[in-house]
């Protein structure tokens, strides 16, 4: 059986929605033996560790406060989730540069005090802000992971279980490439109970009709703007998603997960952030898994990935 490490150390940086949710998350699901809550307005940390503290009677024991930088130290997972959010009017490139510059200075504050760990990037977007904390950082490839589109793949895997009447976990399915527009779903992988997803798309007994196939991916696609547009920000399907990924990293599970890292020299993609299946474990991401993607796929996921580098293009300059 898989334990969680006698000691585990965990750091949120940022105690915004996201932070605070996830936060929330690993305290009720008893993650981490040590949980350090870090943000530039300390108040604001050290109120909700406070407010999740006093839930902890009921949760479980575990030793959450508000910290500083220099409790990254020994950190085994460090979860980055500062950043402003998208204000009206303003594109996604100028949100990605004013992002940057706050994982800039966070990523060279993390280094003053890093002695292992796995930097788990959350902040939008999140697939430049990865590509850029792992440059800064200097650490290893699969040490510095995005949550990319674990976010997406539960999405669809709760469409499609919604659609199907079957238990989600029973639905497998990912969304790969960008966590933005031109992410995709991998339909030729997507199966239940091994049968593949498109022989139900054919099945006249089946709910699902090959028009569902394009209503489902953009279900996917436009759900965090459309969570933004009903109630301003989008944080307990992320908190959750993190949670998971910080699961997996602490027990050493080699999970697969469609967490984002820099992709170099599969389905010619270079250098650039996107998510693909991977194995993970208490070491980041061991292996991008190389899958059969049908010829269309393969296109889609190559534009995905050059869709991200426009944008990391400008950013880089
Ligand atoms: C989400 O997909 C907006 O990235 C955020 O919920």
């Amino acid at each position: 059986m898989q334990m969680v490490k006698s000691k585990s150390k965990v750091a949120i940086i940022g105690t915004g929605f996201v932070g605070a949710s996830a936060a929330f998350t690993m305290a009720l699901q008893q993650t981490a033996n040590e949980l350090v809550l870090i943000d530039v307005f300390k108040e604001k940390s050290i109120g909700e560790a406070m407010d999740i503290n006093h839930g902890l009677p009921f949760m479980g024991q575990m030793s959450l406060y508000a910290g500083d930088y220099s409790d990254i130290k020994d950190c085994d997972v460090i979860v980055v989730t500062a950043g402003a959010n998208r204000k009206p009017g303003e594109t996604r490139l100028d949100l990605a540069k004013k992002n940057v510059l706050i994982a800039k200075e966070l990523t060279q504050n993390i280094m003053k005090h890093y002695n292992h760990g796995v930097i788990l990037v959350v902040s939008n977007p999140v697939d430049i802000i990865t590509y850029m904390v792992q440059k800064w950082s200097g650490l290893p490839v699969g040490k510095v992971i995005s949550s990319g589109t674990v976010l997406d793949s539960i999405r669809f895997r709760y469409l499609l279980s919604e659609k199907l009447n079957v238990d989600a976990k029973n639905v497998h399915g990912y969304i790969i490439g960008e966590h933005g527009d031109s992410q995709l779903p991998l339909w030729s992988g997507t199966h239940i109970a091994g049968k593949n997803i498109n022989e139900y798309f054919n099945d006249p007994k089946s709910n699902l009709r090959e028009e569902d196939k394009a209503i489902i991916a953009e279900g996917v696609k436009t759900a965090g703007a459309t969570i933004i547009k009903n109630k301003g920000a989008t944080y307990y399907g992320i908190a959750v998603a993190v949670n998971t990924i910080v699961e997996t990293l602490l027990k050493n599970q080699n999970t697969i997960r469609t967490v984002g890292t820099v992709i170099n020299g599969m389905y010619g993609i270079d250098d650039v952030v996107i998510s693909l299946p991977s194995i993970v474990n208490s070491e980041g991401v061991q292996e991008v898994l190389q899958l059969n993607l049908t010829p269309e796929e393969e296109d889609a996921l190559r534009f995905s990935a050059n869709q991200v580098k426009s944008v990391l293009n400008e950013v880089k300059n």
